[in-house]
């Protein structure tokens, strides 16, 4: 009903208000945020919502929540938002993704990006996509590789101080196949 892609095990959806409860837990824990300055907090999470909401209404497009199809939990999210902070290649489609701890190192970041991808081409019109993250965050930038992307170089990250760990990204692009 309210599905937007299908995968082998995936339902990738919009959201409801009763995933918030799931993003709050997930954005509060230390091992996910470990590659983010700070956890979120829960009115940071609500704030987050409003503005994956907020990306919609703007652009039609946004992060959509990944479901297991036969249990029904909500795993984490993936999906595209406009990145527009300043840099030589901003504003450009950013595809990103977050999921639960107990729901990683099976493969569903990679399944649920993949189906992202060949939306972002196929149906919503998009010629070239990008993603980024800090370099230390190897499990991030495994999945970039594994969806076919291809590294871009690295860039200074305008909103994180130039001392901190975090401030060095790698950046990952792919093109739409013509
Ligand atoms: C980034 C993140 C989504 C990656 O999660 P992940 O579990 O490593 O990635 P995948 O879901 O694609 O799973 C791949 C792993 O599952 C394994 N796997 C197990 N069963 C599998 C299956 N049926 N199919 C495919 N892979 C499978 C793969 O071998 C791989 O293991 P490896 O990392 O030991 O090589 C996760 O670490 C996360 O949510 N991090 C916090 C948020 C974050 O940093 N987001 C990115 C910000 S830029």
């Amino acid at each position: 009903m309210n599905g937007i892609l299908h995968t082998e095990r995936l339902r990738l959806r919009h959201w409801e208000t009763k995933d918030l409860l799931d993003c709050i837990e997930m954005n509060l824990d230390t091992e996910v945020m470990k590659y983010f300055p700070a956890i979120l907090t829960k009115e940071q999470t609500i704030q987050f919502y409003d503005r994956v909401q907020q990306h919609f209404l703007e652009h039609g497009f946004g992060l959509y929540v990944v479901e297991n199809t036969s249990t029904k939990e909500f795993l984490g999210y993936t999906g595209f938002m406009i990145a527009n902070f300043e840099a030589s290649f901003t504003p450009c489609v950013e595809i990103g993704w977050r999921f639960k701890k107990q729901f990683w190192g099976k493969g569903y970041a990679t399944e649920a990006a993949k189906a992202c991808l060949n939306y972002g081409f196929d149906t919503l019109g998009f010629d070239k996509i990008y993603s980024f993250t800090a370099t230390p965050n190897l499990k991030s930038e495994n999945v970039m590789k594994r969806i076919g992307m291809h590294k871009t170089g690295r860039f200074s990250h305008p909103k994180i101080d130039k001392e901190h760990i975090l401030n060095l990204h790698v950046i990952y692009e792919i093109e739409k196949k013509l």
